[in-house]
């Protein structure tokens, strides 16, 4: 395992085709919260706790005030330097590189990544579906912030230096009752959520098999970033490429301290920081350098 910048900038122009594994970590400098480790809290719950179906059937209040939160943050935050460098690599290597993503906040998007080289793991905080599995209901990019009115206590903005009382589980907040949520247009019965995978909830398939068919051309090298990759069936990506003879290369903070969780070998990378500040640099070779608005200069 290595950390050296040159050695890496040989083997990405020996490479030809390439994999990104995406996680939290690329949209932490654009100020989005990871909710895992520290901080994975909100509201004194686990943040994991809440992205489930029983949490939903329990609490359907309190979980849509979760993702009216974090639609909220997503729709404020700007896409960083480490988005578009993706988005950049993507147009560089047309069918020779595809990014699969675990997150939800339409960033890669926003920094105009190519959309049939983009594959969203997890949904979008911006599709919305029904509760009832069985009914076919699905909307496209809801911007509404906030989702509704009861909502509206997740979409405030206070001035620097004063509480959220939405972030402080000791201040009490007013209990968003399922009537006061919206229903489903088409069944009329079941609860609109956000389109996202909850825990214990499959990948869509035609997601997966668009994967698999990229893995089946083979792949060169997988970059991990920003995940820490322990969540089936996205993690499983990392053992599909090595076997299919790719390079692993963490960007991650915690990238060499977890060199062991990533399974990592010799001839792999491992470089530990902020993928904004990485990624360009990295992918320097390929996309260029930089111009800090998302363009960048051969
Ligand atoms: C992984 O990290 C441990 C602890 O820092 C270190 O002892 C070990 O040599 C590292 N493994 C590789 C392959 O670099
Ligand atoms: C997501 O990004 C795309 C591409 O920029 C944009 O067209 C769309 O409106 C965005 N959706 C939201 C909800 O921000
Ligand atoms: C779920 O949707 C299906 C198809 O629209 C419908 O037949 C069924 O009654 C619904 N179930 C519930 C619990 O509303
Ligand atoms: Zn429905």
């Amino acid at each position: 395992m290595s950390s050296d910048v040159a050695a890496f900038h040989a083997a990405l122009l020996s490479s030809t085709r390439l994999l990104a594994l995406c996680g939290a970590g690329l949209s932490a400098s654009s100020g989005l919260p990871t909710f895992r480790g520290a901080g994975g809290l909100w509201r004194n719950y686990e943040a994991t706790s809440l992205a489930t179906m029983r949490a939903f059937n329990t609490d359907p209040g309190l979980v849509w005030l979760f993702y009216a939160y974090r639609r909220h943050l997503a729709l404020r935050a700007e896409p960083n330097a480490g988005h578009f460098a993706l988005a950049e690599l993507a147009r560089t290597k047309q069918d020779e590189f595809v990014c699969l993503t675990q997150n939800v906040d339409n960033l890669s998007q926003r920094a105009n990544h190519p959309l049939d080289q983009l594959l969203l793991l997890h949904g979008s905080l911006f599709d919305i579906r029904c509760s009832n599995a069985s009914c076919s209901f699905t909307q496209k990019d809801n911007m509404d912030d906030p989702f509704c009115e009861a909502l509206a206590p997740a979409a405030q903005d206070f001035p620097p230096g004063e509480p959220n009382p939405l972030l402080d589980p000791y201040h009490r907040i007013k209990h968003v009752s399922e009537e006061e949520l919206p229903k489903c247009p088409l069944c009329k019965t079941g609860l609109q959520r956000p389109a996202v995978v909850w825990f214990g909830e499959d990948l869509d398939f035609r997601t997966l098999s668009k994967a698999e068919m990229f893995l089946k051309d083979g792949v060169d090298m997988i970059l991990v970033v920003g995940t820490s990759a322990q969540v089936y069936p996205a993690a499983g990506f990392i053992s599909k490429a090595r076997r299919r003879g790719a390079r692993v290369v963490v960007v991650d903070p915690k990238a060499r301290e977890h060199n062991e969780t990533y399974g990592l070998q010799e001839g792999d990378f491992a470089f530990a920081g902020d993928a904004a500040t990485l990624l360009p640099e990295l992918l320097a070779p390929l996309i260029g350098k930089t111009k800090g608005d998302g363009t960048f200069e051969r």
